[in-house]
């Protein structure tokens, strides 16, 4: 959860104004990675002395104390109190800056409660030596720890714990958080450095003595008074990247424009084609011939506004540039496309307009002891294949609704190019470029099992019959966290497959370790190219629903149960017995826009339908077979975002206990869509007239009168399509449903109460 962002000009005039502006959009675009509390720190004045250099001892460079914004509550809470300070102290807006370093955060609390003084940044003393934004959580803050003693900044005693070593050494803690040992930690060890005579510790050195002592998982960024104009970032499990955008001068712009015109063009404009959509191998490098991140040699320059040069690289120069690091793109796709996604292990440092990578090896610190700066690493910068419109509302009110009504466009992109129709003589096929070479081992694996938290799970859940029935291999679910805690077996003749929207699920990620360790094949269906579980799994294939911004997943979902509809039929194998069955499908997928668009027109009568439901307490939806999954993820949209306890039920589970809360007056939906489970079905939905049930049943075009002889009930009718890609459909009403339930009980429809989108922490 949290999203961290910075924003370091270099060699380029911005005032005041326009870096609050930067920092406070980049927290915007964050926002639904938490929402309780937020922060910023910008720099009070533009006298800066320069940047530490080894001729200019850090502790004679102390530039004045930045200042310091946190509050509790949303961005906008932030922005206004933000300004009234400014118009308070008198603050220059208009002061202008040649290089600034600020940073910013928006929380999602793990460790003490949303207040100011829980907001980051996080600080090292009052002067604010060293601050830190931190997204993650820190797990040996209050334990012990086991670090060594030598190295050439020694200064934790050996199994001593972070907090209470610093509270030792007179550091005073203003809150609950774990990440307030992390500048603290970062301001003792630059102190003990200079109190042994060694004033030429750098930003770097100092970062990575702290990365050493800490465990759990973590994306910081540091910004010190020691090193003005300096930010460096790092990571080990929560998700950063780098952003670069070059400036040019008007001569250097049209220079370049004469001078490469078509390759800047066909760089912004590419079309990829999905079927070789890149799925990283573990330990493979990153391929430019087959990106869907697109990687691009540093010294190929900039086409974002700028241009080439010849400089070796691009982030080796004193070119005027603008750097942008960020927990994700969404906050950077509006200034550049140029991208670095962060690794683990990695330490970015920003630097006289340079960015300089290092990979941090924990275990070298901890047993050679020796703080040289580990050697640097070169990367490639990518380009993001995003466009800011599909991070904007457009002309709807809210993300979620704009995300429901956008999911026949989300389905035929996740199709485009994937599903072949066959010539006259060729069978109609599926292509997932991403598992072609896996397919055979996947066929002979002993079982699939699928494993994610929340809506991904779900989606796996409604998935799982039309694979058991193609396949033939059996199928198990695994909640991630649940496969966890049991520590449940995982083989190596297993294929495990991790469903997660973000790829960045902690939960997901931690499990998928578990499965790297147990040897079974990993293959990762995610919607986030770049994310963790994209760049560990050994294969898998994105679902390229375009982002999904709204909380609560909805068009994410459908087309995770439109890849793993298509992973079905790619595993199980051509033949003739399953021929006529694999074609229904296929012609199902391509016509599955259209009825998706079909019951999209439901809007309306599922907006009366929440006006009835408005007071309501409870809500029942009961589904079976492909639908059981709509049943729980009716539930959980329900839950979710309007806020009103809503349970999933399996049907053929109703007799066995649920059916006691039957009544004339609790609220049941029951999806009886038409597929092999209908007559019983019919029957459930008897027995619930028998006992006076408030019911709303969900069935297919021209079924009312079948579904509602008996007793009364509510019917919405919705187009019939190949049982497998039913949930599909189905899942639209519901999904409606909980959208104008919380618009009309006065919710918040894209940040509910106490969630967020990321769930990076365990
Ligand atoms: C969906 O509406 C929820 N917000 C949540 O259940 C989500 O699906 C879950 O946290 C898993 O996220 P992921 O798909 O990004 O891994
Ligand atoms: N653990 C930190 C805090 O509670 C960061 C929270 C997060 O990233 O979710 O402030």
């Amino acid at each position: 959860m949290c999203g961290i962002f910075a924003y370091l000009n270099y060699n380029v005039n911005k005032e005041r104004r326009y870096i609050l502006q930067v920092l406070f959009n980049g927290l915007r675009r964050l926002e639904y990675r938490g929402y309780d509390s937020a922060g910023i720190a910008i720099d009070s004045s533009s006298e800066n002395p320069p940047s530490s250099s080894p001729s200019c001892p850090n502790n004679s460079v102390i530039s004045p104390p930045p200042l310091v914004f946190r509050r509790e509550g949303n961005i906008e809470t932030l922005v206004k109190s933000v300004y009234q300070e400014v118009a308070e102290t008198d603050l220059n807006l208009e002061e202008s800056f040649s290089v600034h370093a600020g940073i910013a955060h928006t929380r999602w609390a793990t460790h003490g409660e949303p207040a100011p003084r829980n907001s980051h940044p996080q600080s090292s003393d009052d002067g604010n030596e060293f601050l830190v934004v931190h997204n993650g959580v820190i797990t040996n803050y209050e334990l012990a720890v086991d670090t060594p003693t030598s190295g050439q900044i020694t200064c934790i005693a050996n199994n001593l714990v972070l907090k209470e070593t610093l509270v030792r050494h007179r550091f005073t803690f203003e809150s609950e958080t774990d990440t307030e040992v992390i500048p603290k930690l970062a301001k003792f060890v630059f102190d003990k450095a200079n109190e042994e005579g060694d004033q030429t510790v750098t930003f770097c050195q100092v970062v990575l003595e702290v990365m050493r002592h800490l465990e759990g998982a973590y994306a910081l960024i540091f910004k010190s008074r020691h090193y003005p104009n300096e930010l460096i970032a790092c990571k080990r499990g929560s998700p950063l990247l780098l952003g670069v955008k070059i400036v040019l001068t008007r001569e250097q712009k049209a220079k370049a424009q004469g001078m490469l015109p078509e390759k800047c063009d066909k760089d912004d404009n590419r079309e990829m084609n999905p079927d070789f959509r890149y799925w990283p191998h573990q330990g493979e490098e990153l391929d430019p011939t087959k990106g869907q991140i697109n990687q691009k040699e540093l010294m190929e320059g900039d086409c974002n506004g700028s241009a080439f040069h010849d400089d070796k690289f691009l982030l080796k120069n004193g070119h005027p540039k603008e750097l942008f690091l960020s927990s994700d793109a969404n906050a950077v796709v509006e200034h550049t496309k140029r991208v670095l996604v962060i690794e683990d292990g990695e330490v970015v440092h920003l630097k006289d307009g340079e960015a300089t990578i290092l990979k941090f090896d924990n275990d070298k610190g901890k047993h050679g002891g020796s703080l040289s700066r580990p050697a640097s690493v070169q990367r490639a910068l990518s380009i993001l294949e995003m466009e800011v419109e599909q991070i904007n509302k457009g002309n709807y009110e809210h993300y979620m609704q704009k995300e429901i009504h956008e999911q026949p466009e989300s389905l035929k992109t996740t199709m485009r190019g994937r599903l072949i129709r066959g010539g006259s003589c060729k069978a109609k096929t599926v292509l997932l470029g991403g598992l072609k070479d896996h397919l055979k081992t996947i066929r002979r694996s002993r079982r699939i099992v699928f494993i994610g938290c929340g809506t991904s799970y779900n989606a796996a859940l409604a998935a799982r019959p039309i694979l058991e029935e193609l396949s033939g291999i059996p199928v198990t679910m695994e909640i991630a966290s649940d496969l966890l805690d049991r520590q449940g077996p995982i083989y190596r003749e297993d294929t495990a497959v991790f469903v997660s929207q973000s790829g960045e699920t902690a939960d997901t990620l931690l499990a998928l370790e578990y499965a790297l360790d147990n040897g079974a094949l990993c293959v990762g269906i995610t919607n986030t190219v770049g994310s963790a579980i994209a760049r560990h799994t050994h294969c898998g294939v994105h679902i390229n629903a375009g982002c999904e911004i709204g909380v609560a997943s909805t068009k994410a979902y459908t087309s995770q149960i439109v890849v793993m509809a298509m992973l079905a039929l790619a595993i199980g194998g051509d033949t003739i017995s399953n021929q006529a069955r694999r074609e229904a499908i296929i012609d199902g997928l391509f016509d599955l826009p259209n009825k998706v668009r079909e019951v999209l027109k439901l809007d309306q009568e599922m907006k009366d339908l929440a006006s009835l439901l408005i007071a309501e307490q409870s809500l029942l939806v009961f589904g079976r077979g492909y639908n059981y999954a709509t049943s729980l993820e009716g539930a959980l949209k329900v839950k979710e975002v309007a806020l009103m306890h809503s349970e999933g039920i399996l049907a053929g589970e109703m007799k066995h206990g649920p059916l006691a809360l039957v009544d004339e007056t609790l609220p049941i939906v029951v999806i009886a869509t038409r597929d092999t489970c209908f007559s019983k079905q019919q029957s459930v939905i008897q027995q619930l007239h028998a006992r006076k049930g408030r019911l709303i049943v969900v069935c297919s075009k021209g079924d009312a009168a079948a579904v509602s002889s008996g007793g009364s009930c509510r019917v919405i009718e919705v187009p019939q399509v190949e049982d497998c890609l039913q949930p599909v459909v189905n899942i639209i009403p519901l999904q409606l449903l909980a959208y104008h339930l919380t618009v009309l009980r006065g919710f918040n429809v894209d940040q509910p109460r106490n969630l967020a989108k990321s769930v990076t922490t365990q």
